[in-house]
């Protein structure tokens, strides 16, 4: 008999940031595998991309233009997907990173922090993934079914200099998985799970240019990091695919609350 741990084949699984590098890289591969996904974004032209892949394939999916952080825009994604196919099965939040007005500059300190740029990077990130969790979460409720991938970081677990909102965004995104994972399974039961992939470093837009000069070479932050790192080099972004499918699949069906590390053994590295 075929072994069903892991078949995703008709869930349907909404992802979003499915316009980025990493999250777009998981929408891809989900529906690959047979999922229902639903590209949500803001980035149009990456969307017209997620469509034509959809289409090209043969794929049941959906294309959906959103802001995370507006709850009224997220409801009207989950009618649509409700219309669709009366079920919502996972959602992956997948939105999220750091900006540049953000991060702390090598001749800056914490008192230039420009507090604006911090609030609004930990809007993105904590709210950004409360608000789906809070509309996609209403269906996982009525049907005592359903799945919440977040998307965590190196930065929240232990001390990364500079990107100081990034990190106090990605620990509270941490402390949320874990709060919902123990919320959800008292008061729903364990049909509702919600665990955390926490990447390593893996180059996307938003960290090019403190990972590499443009010439493509490292900058001495993208060393220390490769140097901390026991693979010895940067993740693909493939190799975050594995670990969602699998917290998304009955394969984890008695995992929830944690936070699984894709980062080459940086986290366990001591440096030494
Ligand atoms: N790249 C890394 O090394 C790395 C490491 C650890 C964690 N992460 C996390 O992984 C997730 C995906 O990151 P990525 O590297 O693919 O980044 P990315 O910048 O390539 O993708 C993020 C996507 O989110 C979208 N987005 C931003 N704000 C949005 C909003 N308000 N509403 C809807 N969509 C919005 C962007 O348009 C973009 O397409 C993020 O949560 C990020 O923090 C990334």
């Amino acid at each position: 008999m075929k072994n069903k741990l892991f078949d995703i084949t008709d869930k349907v699984i909404v992802v979003s940031g499915a316009t980025g590098v990493l999250a777009g890289g998981v929408a891809r591969y989900l529906a690959d595998n047979g999922a229902r996904v639903v590209f949500l974004g803001r980035n149009a032209q990456k969307l017209e991309e997620a469509g034509r892949f959809l289409e090209a394939n043969g794929y049941d999916g959906l294309v959906c233009s959103c802001d995370v952080l507006d709850r009224t825009a997220v409801e009207v994604v989950r009618e649509s997907v409700l219309k669709r196919w009366g079920r919502v099965d996972v959602l992956v939040n997948g939105a999220g990173g750091n900006m540049a007005g953000a991060v702390i500059q090598p001749d800056q300190s914490f008192f230039d922090l420009d507090v604006e740029a911090w609030n609004s990077v930990f809007s993105l990130n904590l709210r950004g993934t409360l608000i789906p969790t809070l509309v996609f979460g209403k269906c996982f409720e009525s049907e005592k079914k359903g799945c919440i991938v977040n998307f965590s970081s190196m930065s929240a677990q232990q001390v990364i200099t500079r990107v100081l909102g990034y990190s106090n965004a990605k620990a509270a995104v941490d402390n949320l998985t874990k709060w919902l994972a123990v919320e959800f399974a008292k008061k729903i039961g364990e049909g509702v799970r919600v665990n955390a992939v926490a990447p390593g470093f893996f180059i996307s837009e938003q960290n090019r240019t403190l990972l590499t000069n443009p010439d493509g070479s490292l900058t001495s932050r993208g060393h220390d990091i490769i140097k901390n790192t026991p693979f010895g080099r940067f993740g693909e972004s493939e190799e975050v695919c594995g670990a969602v499918h699998y917290l998304c699949s009955d394969a984890s069906k008695f995992v929830t609350g944690t936070v699984l590390a894709i980062d080459g053994g940086f986290s366990c590295f001591s440096g030494v």
